[in-house]
């Protein structure tokens, strides 16, 4: 006690505080729920007074690509771009030269040196254009996440380099009923002026397309078969799994051997085996063999050959 008779400051019984985790924890579940209420009441409401009010639509801006001026430019920079973005997005699956099948997938990956495209388009630059926007079947993906410049400049590195060498399959321009579809320039923006299922194929090379892709399937399933029964044949051969590896990137390559280890000339056999073909070079694995191992191989695959159809 003080001398003025005061009680010193002294603190009085403490507050008592709501600090109890469950009186919390019922708190904000209880305000959560008062702000999720007030939100859907919200957009219900909003719903309800909207009623019989046109839908929003976004504007739609007339942004469509010019596919005239887009077709037409072939020059050097638009294929080196092409050229980029097929390594990136189709070499996967077509081969780094665009006739193989490094993934293995069926269908087969288009061969663009030696088959024709089976759409209805046809196939020039804008079936070109509608396939990488579409897809086509069931294994080809369609392209949306490439800018229309980006789609014709693949389709441009693939035509003029790939396809051009080679006059059975290359068509410089769209088929007259087709460029006809070819949208405007900045016409509407969106993709689908033709539908492919709905335009018939020029009558005039619907029977080279059947012709072309059937024998390119039907010749690269025969390959795959000897190559099978030469590997079953007996103890592993030196060279043979590097051809199988070769034949998966060029199926071409495949039939020639093919035919000839049908003819039975393991000798001219041995000599495609070792050298490469048509300007390819051999396969390293089957290049560095030996005379004996190569004549070895190619008399393997000439037995393995025998009784297979032509
Ligand atoms: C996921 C694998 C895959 C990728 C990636 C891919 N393709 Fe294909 N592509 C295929 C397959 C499989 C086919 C054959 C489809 C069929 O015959 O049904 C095909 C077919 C095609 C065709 C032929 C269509 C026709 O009308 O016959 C073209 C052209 C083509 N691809 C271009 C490209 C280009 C260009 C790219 C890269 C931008 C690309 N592909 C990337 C798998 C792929």
């Amino acid at each position: 006690m003080s001398a003025d008779g005061h009680q010193p400051a002294s603190h009085g019984p403490e507050p008592r505080e709501f600090s109890h985790p469950a009186l919390w924890t019922i708190g904000l579940v209880a305000i959560i729920g008062a702000l999720g209420w007030v939100f859907f009441h919200q957009i219900a409401a909003g719903k309800e007074k909207a009623k019989g009010e046109p839908a929003y639509a976004l504007p739609r801006k007339a942004s469509g690509p010019d596919h005239q001026a887009l077709i037409a430019d072939r020059s050097p920079a638009v294929l080196d771009r092409g050229e980029v973005l097929y390594g990136k997005n189709c070499a996967s699956c077509h081969g780094p030269n665009g006739d193989g099948n490094p993934a293995n997938i069926t269908p087969v990956p288009r061969n663009f040196h030696t088959e024709a495209l089976k759409n209805p388009l046809g196939s020039g630059p804008y079936a070109w254009y509608e396939v990488l926007t579409k897809g086509y079947g069931t294994g080809m993906p369609g392209f949306r996440n490439l800018t229309p410049e980006d789609r014709y400049a693949v389709a441009h590195f693939i035509r003029e380099r790939w396809v051009k060498p080679n006059p059975a399959i290359y068509v410089e321009n769209d088929a007259p009923e087709v460029a006809k579809q070819i949208p405007a320039k900045g016409g509407a923006a969106g993709e689908v002026a033709v539908d492919l299922d709905k335009v018939a194929p020029p009558a005039a090379i619907l029977p080279a397309m059947a012709q072309s892709a059937d024998k390119g399937v039907a010749e690269q399933v025969a390959v795959a078969a000897w190559l099978q029964r030469a590997r079953t044949a007996g103890p592993g051969l030196a060279g043979l799994a590097a051809a199988g590896e070769l034949v998966e990137r060029q199926p071409g390559t495949g039939a020639r051997w093919l035919a000839l280890a049908r003819r039975g000339d393991a000798a001219a056999l041995a000599a495609a085996l070792a050298t490469g073909d048509g300007g390819m070079p051999a396969a390293p694995g089957l290049a560095i063999l030996g005379r004996d191992d190569l004549q070895h191989l190619a008399t393997r695959l000439v037995a393995a050959a025998s009784g297979t159809a032509p």
